[in-house]
């Protein structure tokens, strides 16, 4: 089976052709899940210069790189658009107009070509691209979603079912990173910024919150952290120095009650894998703290490689394996976008 998947929620503009079998493993997952390419054309230049995404401006900048992703896609597949069985987009959650490109292109392709269109939902595609591990993976699972719009704890009791454990009460994870790295005078987008600088730094100085950490239950709230940035940095000039040092413990501090929470989940949900998803698991610090923590509990962890942690089209085609056999679709012409479409 051939699928060839279109992404367009955010600021990068994806295709991927993925294949797979027709049959899947005892756990549900689909046999021999390949990306035979994953072609995103980024517009971080354009929103760097807003220091953030305009939805409008991204709209049009996925008007035009759409559909010479999709010729590049199918060319490093080496795979027609013909042989394609099954073409995917991402319906959302996103930005309305920006998702309505790769949705709309997906459905006159669909249309032309007679096959149909699986619309995916991103926070699962950005889960579900773990499914590559194919018969390795085992359920209980949990996975720690960390993008720019989502920070939540969710369990998949087996493949395709979602439990939501908790989530952030006000900013994600990415936001946060975002934020304080344009408070320390740092290039959008934060989070790589933010790494970069950390690595220079000394953790402790500033001493910042862990908020949430010591809480019951697996809800998260970084706003109070961005806040704390603001009153340690305010009034001063923003050195390197203090730059680094402020990115390193801001860092710590986002990591530290990321891995809290996820290990006391581990525990309570006797989870036997766990899934890092979304454009932080790109944060190295991260990707090492977990590796650790989940060899202490000897549970199995599996991270998307850094091309599939931020926003890509592999993940949309990962993700609608699990749709191929549905028995009731709907027409093409009949799935709409849903920029606030929740997983759970
Ligand atoms: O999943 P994603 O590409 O887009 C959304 O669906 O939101 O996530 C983007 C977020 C941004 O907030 C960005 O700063 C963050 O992921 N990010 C990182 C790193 N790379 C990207 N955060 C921390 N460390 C990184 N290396
Ligand atoms: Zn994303």
């Amino acid at each position: 089976m051939y699928i060839l998947a279109l992404e367009s929620s955010c600021d990068e503009t994806a295709a991927s052709v993925v294949s797979c079998d027709t049959k899947k493993h005892p756990n549900g997952i689909r046999k021999n899940i390949r990306i035979l390419s994953n072609v995103i054309a980024t517009q971080i230049d354009v929103h760097r210069q807003t220091g953030g995404v305009v939805p409008e401006v991204a709209a049009r900048e996925h008007v035009g790189k759409m559909l010479p992703v999709i010729e590049t896609a199918l060319s490093q597949a080496q795979v027609k658009i013909t042989d394609i069985d099954f073409f995917a987009a991402t319906t959302g959650p996103g930005l309305i107009t920006a998702l309505m490109v790769a949705a709309e292109t997906a459905k006159v392709l669909s249309l032309i070509y007679h096959k149909p269109l699986l619309p995916i939902n991103h926070i699962e595609a950005h889960i579900a691209v773990n499914f590559i591990h194919g018969t390795a993976i085992r359920f209980p699972a949990l996975a720690l979603v960390v993008s720019g719009g989502h920070t939540e704890l969710i369990l998949l009791p087996r493949v395709g079912a979602y439990q939501l454990l908790g989530r952030t009460r006000d900013d994600a994870a990415g936001e946060a990173f975002d934020k304080i790295a344009s408070l320390l005078g740092l290039s959008y987008p934060g989070g790589p910024a933010i790494a970069r600088a950390a690595e220079k730094g000394k953790a402790g100085t500033p001493t910042l919150p862990r908020p949430m950490k010591d809480k019951k239950g697996y809800e998260f709230s970084f706003s109070g952290l961005k806040t704390a940035v603001f009153y340690a940095t305010k009034d001063q000039k923003i050195t390197p120095t203090l730059q680094a040092n402020t990115a390193r413990e801001a860092q710590e501090a986002i990591i530290d009650v990321l891995v809290h929470k996820t290990a006391k989940a581990i525990d309570e949900f006797r989870s036997e894998t766990l899934f890092l998803a979304g454009g932080v698991a790109a944060n190295t610090l991260l990707r090492e703290r977990l590796t650790t923590m989940a060899a202490a509990k000897n549970i199995l962890f599996f991270k998307p490689d850094m091309v599939c942690c931020t926003d890509n089209a592999a993940m949309i085609g990962v993700a609608a394996t699990q749709y191929l056999d549905v028995k009731k679709r709907a027409k093409p012409q009949d799935i709409r976008v849903n920029p606030q479409w929740e997983l759970v």
